[in-house]
């Protein structure tokens, strides 16, 4: 199945190395991200026509083995399935006990909700995991706010040695959205070559790069291709290695809302689509925060209430 999905598309009827050239540039690089296209997006990205678009999507289904698993096969993956605190015991039952590993975890809210804090907490502790030898961190930090000073603080918090603490967390800056999307797939690297124990990835900001680069409605489809592929390396990353990738995301304003919330994601369907689990932060009273879970596979929608402080997340 692996080695079928990293089969190269020039394999594909009517696709010769221009066409190859033009699918890949935009994302279409094996075989399985055609199989699950639509006629219309090839016909978009490569200019052929729209039946040869469709005789190539479907050569690519027969070619992959589009994967039934039985639901022990399942049941056995969930097993295999850990939850890192957040510290916060109100927090954690919100998740089902914490922040899932195999899975996407999406955090949106406005500036200074409280997703970067929620980031650095993740990189500290994923270190916890009990069952895990060594468990790593890695951040892919946007926006220029990571803080190891802030580590420190919190890994006393969490009754871990600072220094160690810090020195299992592998920080990345990422300059632009091509360089984002890079990291990403350096991750594996860290993974395969370096022998780490990857547990959590940490991008922050998710869409800060995407959305300063693409800007107005020309661009649009563009940037959802990229993202999408680059959320697609993510849920790969987390599914093949059982890691937890914690994705930052800002909200915008939606002048279309009178009721209701009238903020909006950054990102759209294609990062809310691969997300697993779906976070809303927002500013509560007296200096709180409040986290909604918004969107999840086995959980109840619901909220709770805490304040960021020195150690950690503390209840209200
Ligand atoms: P943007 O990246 O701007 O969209 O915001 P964000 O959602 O990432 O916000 P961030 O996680 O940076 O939240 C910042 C908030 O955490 C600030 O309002 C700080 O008050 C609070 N905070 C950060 N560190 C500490 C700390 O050591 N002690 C306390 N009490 N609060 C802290
Ligand atoms: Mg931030």
């Amino acid at each position: 199945m692996e080695s079928k999905k990293q089969e190269s598309v020039e394999t594909l009827p009517g696709v010769g190395a221009a066409t190859a050239e033009k699918l890949r540039t935009v994302g279409y690089s094996d075989l399985m991200s055609i199989a699950v296209a639509s006629p219309g997006e090839l016909v978009d990205a490569t200019g052929v026509t729209e039946q040869a678009a469709r005789k190539i999507i479907k050569a690519a289904r027969v070619s992959m083995d589009m994967g039934f698993e039985s639901g022990t096969d399942l049941l056995k993956k969930r097993e295999t399935v850990e939850k890192i605190t957040i510290g916060n015991k109100g927090f954690d039952k919100l998740l089902g006990g914490g922040f899932e590993t195999g899975a996407i975890v999406e955090a949106f809210g406005e500036f200074g909700s409280g997703k970067t804090q929620l980031g650095h907490i993740l990189a500290v502790n994923c270190q916890l995991l009990k069952n895990e030898k060594n468990p790593v961190a890695v951040f892919i930090d946007t926006e220029n706010t990571f803080r190891p000073e802030r580590i420190m603080q919190l890994a006393k918090g969490a009754k871990l040695d600072p220094k160690k603490a810090l020195e299992n967390i592998k920080v990345a800056r990422a300059f632009n959205s091509d360089h984002q999307m890079l990291l990403a797939e350096k991750v594996e690297d860290l993974i395969k070559k370096q022998d780490l124990n990857v547990k959590v990835v940490i991008v922050d900001s998710l869409t800060a790069h995407f959305r300063a680069e693409f800007i107005g409605r020309g661009t649009l489809a563009e940037r959802q291709q990229k993202l999408n592929k680059h959320m697609h390396v993510l849920l790969k990353l987390a599914d093949t290695y059982n890691l937890c990738v914690f994705a930052t995301n800002q909200v915008m304003a939606r002048p279309d809302v009178f009721f209701g919330d009238p903020t909006q994601a950054i990102g759209g369907h294609i990062v809310a689509h691969a997300s697993t689990f779906r976070i809303y932060l927002r500013k509560g009273k007296k200096g709180s925060r409040v986290a909604k879970l918004v969107d999840s596979p086995n959980m109840p929608e619901g909220e709770c209430g805490f304040y960021i402080e020195e150690s950690g997340l503390k209840d209200i």
